[in-house]
């Protein structure tokens, strides 16, 4: 597939006129290459008029199109190729699929909806989301197909996560995360994990480790939510878990300190010198920042470290695409 080699400061422009154009290839990830940006683009002659370099080389195709390919055979038989273009990632959460409906699909709802449920017989409701809103995250939906419900069951990592997309956040395009950070906690640890939601994170580290869990969660309805998990999964959990109600800036001062701190802090708040504070051992911690911005992240967090007196040593991991140029990223900070 073809790419055009393009200065990296006029790649954003270069971008937008490339999709105006509708010869960008929205499926492909575009590569830094030194000074310069390598935007993948459909083969058309147009693409050559434009005065850039045209080299061909295999950009990779972005992992939520990859799980888009199923949807993307079934549908190939309805949709036209342009429209295929269009088609966004989407995700099953229990037995819901959550769609986002481009406007140049939404003439094909009815096809989108009998394409997830030929690729997905189980589900028995297709929601479109909106935004994330508020302080507890929740998503604004509206259910295209189906039952009229947003409360289901969601299988992940050997536990059940009882959910209600319309009253509490969940994500599920986090299960690896929570599968490698139970992975990296060891039996007998104490975790604090604020933020907690409806307790996929507590879930599952309690579900492969003997470990004291405290955590804690702000809005009632996932709390309720994350009571009835821990009896759900009563069985299946090696570890226990203690859940708090309440914010955590006036919980956490009162707790002790843990060998871990899982933060997995809602957008657009600053919970970095408060979680860090408790973290005797280990804090991973969640935020949104942009590409250029992740060294400054970084060292801030090492500022944080010196002005409460520790040494630490961290790393950040991009888990997840938010917007062009801007990542969800785990800071794993190691407290010498
Ligand atoms: C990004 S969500 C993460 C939820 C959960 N950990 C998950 O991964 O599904 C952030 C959560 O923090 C909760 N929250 C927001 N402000 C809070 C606060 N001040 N104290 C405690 N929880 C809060 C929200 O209700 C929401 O459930």
């Amino acid at each position: 597939m073809p790419a055009l080699k393009v200065p990296k400061r006029e790649a954003e422009p270069v971008k937008r006129k490339l999709k105006s154009l509708g010869i960008y290839d929205g499926k492909r990830r575009p590569r830094r290459e030194g000074d310069f940006v390598l935007l993948p683009v459909v083969g058309d002659e147009m693409v050559r008029s434009l005065g850039y370099e045209v080299l061909p080389v295999e950009l990779p195709l972005r992992p939520e199109r990859q799980i888009y390919k199923n949807l993307e055979s079934v549908l190939a038989e309805k949709l036209s190729e342009d429209e295929l273009r269009h088609l966004r990632r989407y995700d099953i959460v229990g037995d819901i699929a959550v769609v986002q409906i481009p406007p140049e699909l939404e003439h094909r709802v009815d096809d989108i909806v009998w394409g997830l449920r030929k690729v997905h017989p189980f589900i028995r409701v297709v929601a479109q989301k909106g935004f994330h809103e508020g302080k507890f995250r929740i998503r604004d939906y509206s259910i295209i197909w189906g039952e009229k419900r947003l409360e289901t069951i969601h299988r992940e990592n050997g536990v059940e996560i009882k959910v209600d997309l319309s009253r509490v956040f969940f994500n599920p395009r986090m299960k690896g995360e929570r599968y490698r950070l139970a992975q990296l906690v060891r039996d007998g640890e104490r975790v604090l994990v604020p933020f907690a939601g409806v307790l996929p994170y507590a879930l599952v580290i309690a579900r492969y480790r003997r470990v004291k869990i405290t955590a804690v969660e702000l809005n009632r309805e996932a709390y309720e939510l994350g009571l009835e998990n821990i009896e759900l999964n009563r069985k299946r959990l090696k570890g226990e878990i203690e859940f708090i109600h309440g914010d955590a800036f006036e919980v956490l001062p009162e707790l002790p300190t843990y060998d871990r701190v899982i933060s997995p802090t809602p957008r657009g708040i600053d919970a970095l010198a408060l979680t860090l504070s408790k973290a005797e051992r280990w804090l991973h911690y969640y935020d949104f920042v942009g590409e250029a911005e992740i060294e400054n992240f970084r060292r801030r967090i090492i500022e944080e470290c010196s002005s409460q007196g520790k040494e630490c040593e961290v790393r950040v991991k991009k888990v997840s695409d938010f917007k062009p140029h801007v990542f969800k990223v785990c800071a794993d900070v190691v407290v010498r």
